[in-house]
């Protein structure tokens, strides 16, 4: 399954299509609806849950001794109110394109490929829009992803982002993701003040600027900020993650007509037992977003890095 991934992965990103019309008597290899598209900067990210590794202490495919250092279930946390059927997994894809019909396309071939082989636990879309070389916002209507730049560097990634030579071999240059699907509760955000939206944050709603700075990227001073406030925490932690959010809207609860929207959190992390866990711990403790926000999902997944060609997802460690 994970070699046919990498072929559907490798040829899609590619621009091209498995074949259509190879027999009439049976359905086609490809479902078709890409033909004319172009590739829209098509990716494929592969990541692995603690439970491909072992279920329930069993080994089920001799590969635990290659286990990540850090690979984990997010431990639970305060105020969240997580539905593991939307939660965790063995093996997670994250597919980002453009255009909705191209990332689709991919989702619904890489189903096919794995059909008899894995089944499907959970699907979830997103969306992230903004102006080419503009910070995107959220649906509170902040930028979301400004400290980011903070390890806009060769040293700052390898720093934050890419997995240590601790790890096993595979996991080198690779990556922890987290994601958690939170809730926002829109309405209540809506109806609050301007003034307080800010406080929230520690942040300017317009130009994203940190209370005490001028414009969105100058350096925060967080003894300037609310002590409850989202950024201040963030800075409290002393760590830092690369955050690359996207938002969704899934559907109208039917009892109180609102709208189930929110944010699609996904951090990338060299080692989340030491900047993603404990910043998620204060977070949920004493963050003043959390009046308006609820973490419905949860997942950590070790991605491996990229891959050489030839390889397939995964060879490193089925291989090793
Ligand atoms: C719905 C939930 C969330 C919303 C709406 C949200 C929104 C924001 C916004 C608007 C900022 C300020 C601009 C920026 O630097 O990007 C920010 C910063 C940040 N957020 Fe969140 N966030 C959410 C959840 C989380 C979670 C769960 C974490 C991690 C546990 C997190 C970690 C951070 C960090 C590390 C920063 C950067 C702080 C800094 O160093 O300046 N956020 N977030």
């Amino acid at each position: 399954m994970l070699k046919d991934w990498t072929r559907f992965c490798d040829l899609s990103a590619k621009g091209g299509t498995m074949s259509l019309g190879d027999n009439p008597l049976v359905p086609p290899t490809d479902t078709g609806e890409t033909l004319e598209l172009p590739p829209s900067r098509l990716t494929a990210t592969l990541g692995f849950g603690p439970s491909f590794f072992l279920r329930e202490g069993v080994d089920r495919f001799g590969i635990a001794p290659t286990m990540p250092l850090h690979l984990k279930d997010i431990p639970r946390m305060a105020r969240e109110n997580i539905d593991p059927g939307i939660s965790g997994g063995d093996v997670c894809l994250q597919i980002c394109a453009d255009d909705q019909q191209v990332a689709f396309h991919a989702v619904r071939n890489l189903i096919r490929l794995s059909t008899g082989r894995a089944s499907l636990k959970w699907m979830q879309e997103g969306f992230a829009s903004g102006t080419a070389g503009q910070t995107p916002r959220n649906l509170f209507g902040f930028k979301d992803g400004t400290a980011n730049q903070l390890h806009d560097s060769a040293q700052g990634h390898d720093e934050v982002v890419w997995a240590g030579n601790d790890e096993p071999s595979w996991m080198r240059g690779g990556s922890y993701m987290a994601y958690r699907k939170i809730q926002m509760k829109l309405e209540s955000w809506d109806r609050t003040s301007l003034s307080d939206q800010e406080a929230t944050f520690g942040r300017s709603k317009v130009s994203g600027a940190a209370f005490g700075a001028h414009a969105e990227f100058d350096k925060v001073d967080a003894a300037k900020l609310p002590e409850r406030s989202h950024v201040r925490l963030a800075k409290e932690s002393k760590q830092q993650i690369h955050r690359r959010a996207y938002s969704y809207t899934d559907k109208v609860d039917p009892r109180t007509g609102n709208v189930d929207a929110g944010l699609l959190f996904i951090s990338y992390q060299r080692d989340p037992d030491r900047q993603f866990v404990p910043m998620l711990r204060l977070m949920q403790n004493n963050d003043a977003l959390n009046a308006y926000v609820s973490h419905v999902a949860s997942a950590m997944f070790a991605c491996p890095a990229g891959l050489q060609p030839g390889q397939y997802f995964g060879q490193r460690i089925l291989e090793s």
